[in-house]
């Protein structure tokens, strides 16, 4: 917030370049904004001290600057406060607060989730969907044009596989009526029979080759398994406000992968290898990118390729991102790679978002003994322990069961988006529910708070208000916090890191609920009960926002 003005200012006074030298002091009681010099010793030949005494004048001289103090080498800057709150109330009338269009004409393709067909949508990929889709909410919310795309692991083994077990021990009717679990049963007895049977794997690898070769009849299972697993997810991204533009999943590149073996070719890059084909990397630090298997095959990076091709060309992207675990560093490392030796002119536009694992705490869900963790479980587990805690915090809630769900499901994604992607999680439902604890709950509860406040001042209307009646500690944290939500926002965008979002409202709810301890609001002479009523109003607005772009409901009780 005015780090750019105040370095523009510099820069035409001095020529030195500040912007990014900026520090925001964590308490606002040593400043707003610091100033430390010594960084510019170098290209200004003088003590830091001296240099920042030499800029305090320039930073003192802007309208929105109440004072500056030179201390070692820093120059400690502080707001008019006054003037803070006066650009905090013209957000009152806003719908949306963060809202730009920044992005405006520039496409970015998402790809997240990509589940795989006939395989369990687990606990594995919270992350992509929920990270993915708070990224596609934020880049939307800055004027992006976003495509979503599921890049569905529709093609491979995994489908013979599964026409053999269902053709041995169940039927295709049976399979349809009784859904994804009951298909996920025939997978694992597939591989444990296949231990003591090994022909089934050969019979497999021929039921595939008929699809391959397009056999009505194989394909009708095919597209039984894919229609079934879709369902299924689909109630899952409903519950999780997930949306796709484009479901083209690996198969869909089935025609799309020679042009580029060609291109390949052309370019001497695709040499043989134990009569496999590969493209060399030994030169970049990396093992060798397969891309047709000996027996003709194509593979996983084959199609990512050629899908990179498509989408270029489909979508002239301005940014192409990949939301998929760290585990696939290497592959898109190596993807990426081979694009460039290509000639690929996007390469670099080309991002892998990484992110950690997610594991279970709780010992009731243990992923021991290849039992599969349903995301579906997850999120109904969640949903009853909410139930059962609002029915002993607050049984007579009207509309209990949409705010169990609410709260619920809030509290499993915000678990995900409250840290840096990397980082593993290690997750346990009584963490994410705490409503103490720095959780989803925690954060809807002030939301309601804030909505029980208004409520009881809905004839007030909010307008011709003293801003020079919050500029108190505690008010004033509160305006800072509702001006920086939008660089926060963007912020969050530009390192693809939705945590930076869920971290600012977390902060906020913070400094509201300090402010609520300290002031009273409703109570109050007329004028300083409007003005805070109006900073209440403002705070419930930068939450709500915040909560939407991370893909969670803010009930307006609780
Ligand atoms: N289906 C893959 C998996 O579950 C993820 C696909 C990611 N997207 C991609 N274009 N490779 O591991």
């Amino acid at each position: 917030m005015y780090e750019k003005e105040l370095a523009s200012a510099i820069l035409t006074k001095t020529g030195q370049e500040v912007e990014s030298l900026f520090e925001k002091p964590k308490d606002s009681k040593m400043g707003d904004l610091a100033l430390p010099c010594f960084r510019l010793a170098k290209t200004m030949h003088k003590a830091p001290q001296l240099i920042a005494e030499e800029l305090a004048p320039i930073i003192n001289e802007e309208a929105f600057v109440s004072n500056v103090e030179v201390v070692n080498g820093y120059v400690n800057i502080r707001f008019n406060r006054e003037e803070m709150a006066k650009i905090a109330l013209t957000n009152l009338n806003k719908e949306n607060i963060a809202q730009s269009n920044e992005g405006n004409g520039k496409t970015i393709t998402i790809d997240y989730s990509s589940v795989n067909i006939a395989k369990p949508f687990h606990i594995g990929h919270l992350s992509s969907t929920v990270i993915g889709g708070a990224l596609y909410r934020i880049f939307k919310h800055l004027g992006y044009n976003v495509v979503g795309v599921n890049h569905l692991g529709d093609w491979g083994t995994q489908f013979g596989k599964l026409i053999v077990a269902t053709k041995k021990w169940s039927s295709l009717e049976e399979v349809q009526q009784n859904g994804i679990v009951f298909l996920n049963g025939l997978y694992v007895r597939f591989h444990q029979e296949a231990k003591d049977h090994p022909e089934y794997e050969d019979e497999a690898r021929a039921e595939f080759k008929k699809i391959e070769d397009g056999d009505a009849d194989a394909i009708k299972y095919y597209e039984v398994f894919k229609k079934i697993t879709l369902e299924e997810v689909g109630k899952v991204y409903d519950r999780l406000k997930i949306k796709f533009d484009s479901y083209n999943g690996e198969a869909f590149y089935n025609d799309k992968m020679e042009a580029c073996l060609d291109i390949l070719k052309d370019k001497k890059l695709l040499i043989e290898s134990d009569g496999a084909q590969i493209v060399d990397l030994s030169e970049y630090g990396m093992p060798p990118c397969l891309l047709v298997r000996s027996d003709g095959a194509t593979l996983y990076a084959t199609r990512d390729i050629a899908c990179a091709y498509y989408r270029a060309k489909e979508y002239d992207f301005y940014k192409n991102l990949y939301v998929v675990a760290y585990q696939q560093n290497l592959h898109f490392k190596q993807i990426f790679k081979v694009l460039e030796l290509m000639g690929f002119a996007k390469y670099a536009d080309c991002e892998h978002i990484a992110f950690g694992m997610v594991s279970l705490e709780d010992g009731a869900m243990s992923t021991r003994e290849g039992r599969v963790v349903w995301l579906k479980d997850v999120l109904d587990q969640a949903v009853e322990k909410a139930r059962a805690i609002i029915n002993e915090k607050n049984p007579d809630l009207e509309g209990k069961e949409k705010v169990a769900e609410s709260v619920g499901i809030g509290s499993v994604v915000f678990s995900v988006l409250y840290n840096q992607r990397i980082k593993d999680i290690a997750f346990s439902y009584d963490k994410v529910l705490n409503f103490d604890g720095e959780t989803a709950p925690y954060i809807q509860y002030a939301y309601a708070r804030c909505k029980s406040i208004l409520r009881k001042a809905v004839d007030i209307k909010l307008d011709n208000i003293d801003a020079s009646l919050i500029t108190d500690e505690e008010s004033y944290d509160i305006v800072k916090s509702i001006l920086n939500f939008k660089d926060e926002v963007q912020n969050a965008a530009l390192a693809r890191e939705p945590y930076i979002v869920s971290r600012h409202i977390m902060n906020l709810v913070g400094k509201f609920n300090r402010f609520y301890i300290d002031h009273r609001i409703i109570d109050q002479e007329e004028n300083i009960k409007k003005a805070r009523l109006a900073l209440v109003s403002l705070t419930a607005k930068v939450i709500k926002e915040g909560l939407t772009l991370l893909g969670i409901d803010a009930p307006e009780v609780m």
